[in-house]
């Protein structure tokens, strides 16, 4: 594997997800593959999980470990061709992305939108940019539009904790005071559309995501009937795809509590987290037996590892 970007750059997600599986029982076991092997982890945004998680599987594999916040440390990028850098930004992608290159095996890059201009972020600019000009293989920490490991660690989870197949997975967006970016329900969504699921999707009008990433979901604006014999709530909030970045306000009803989750099937309860509670999603439901948050969370290190597993059985 010498891209991780979306689900189709996976061949078997099954397998992949047994490979995490696998990994989870013994993460030491391939200690030989990442040996005097560099991971660079760039990042433009700030990260808990993404980072801690990836560090910690690229470590099991034996693997060194340098990360950057470029947003804080690096110079100033610029992204354009054919400009004469005379303003604010010191440095072209091209040579810094170049230089990465020179001096890590695998580089995972984390960027986020910036949520004013749909076409640009869905072109995925700057992610595009550096897997160009690193020469390298390249694993997407979170991109503008998609969150690839997050949504694997995800399927590890409802793989690990489902008791029936073909269980009932509900993404429903939830509130927030700011404008989020679309990235983990577009990706949880074209994760879980190839996935071995019953999939729904339940937001308010006007929060339709993209329909590249929704491709068989069945989609309504009934979060009550969604949630009805769910076996896995997903819950995440995002901003309008059109007008693009906006938030309406209202919609506050949509934050789960106990009372909804009584007729589902004994549902978990998940959400990639950083949560706000009690705005998103409630304390009772984080702090109460539904919740799988934190061992979600805990999941994102083996699918880390799966993925980086790979990139370093591709090196030569
Ligand atoms: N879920 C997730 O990606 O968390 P961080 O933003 O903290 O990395």
């Amino acid at each position: 594997m010498k891209l991780f970007s979306s689900v189709n750059d996976v061949t078997d997600i099954n397998q992949l997800v047994a490979d995490a599986l696998a990994l989870k029982q013994n993460p030491y076991a391939h200690q030989h593959l990442g040996k005097n092997r560099t991971l660079g982890l760039i990042f433009l945004n700030p990260s808990l999980r993404t980072r801690l998680s990836t560090q910690k599987a690229a470590m099991n594999l034996g693997m060194n470990v340098m990360v950057m916040n470029m947003d804080k440390e690096g110079w100033a990028l610029e992204l354009n061709d054919g400009v004469v850098m005379n303003g604010t930004t010191v440095e072209h992608i091209r040579e810094a992305a170049g230089v990465m290159g020179q001096y890590v095996d695998i580089l995972g890059v984390r960027s986020f939108p910036g949520l004013k201009d749909r076409e640009l972020d869905y072109s995925e600019e700057i992610f595009n940019k550096f897997v160009k000009y690193c020469g390298i293989p390249v694993v997407s920490l979170e991109s503008a539009t998609r969150h690839p490991l997050q949504s694997l660690a995800d399927l590890v989870t409802i793989t690990e904790l489902k008791t029936r197949p073909w269980p009932k997975v509900v993404l429903t967006w939830a509130p927030h005071v700011k404008p989020l970016p679309q990235a983990v329900p577009n990706s949880f969504a074209e994760w879980m559309c190839k996935a071995e699921v019953d999939f729904v999707i339940a937001h308010p009008p006007g929060y339709e995501l993209c329909t590249d990433f929704t491709q068989g979901a069945t989609i309504t604006h009934n979060q009550q009937e969604a949630l009805l014999d769910a076996d896995f709530i997903y819950v995440k909030n995002w901003s309008a795809y059109e007008p693009y970045g906006k938030v309406t306000g209202g919609y506050e009803d949509w934050m789960l509590t106990n009372a909804s989750l009584t007729e589902t099937n004994n549902a978990k309860v998940m959400h990639c987290l950083p949560v706000r509670r009690d705005l998103e999603l409630s304390a009772e439901i984080l702090d109460g037996p539904s919740s799988v948050v934190v061992h979600e969370a805990g999941n994102r290190v083996w699918a880390a590892q799966a993925v980086l597993k790979k990139m370093l059985e591709s090196l030569t």
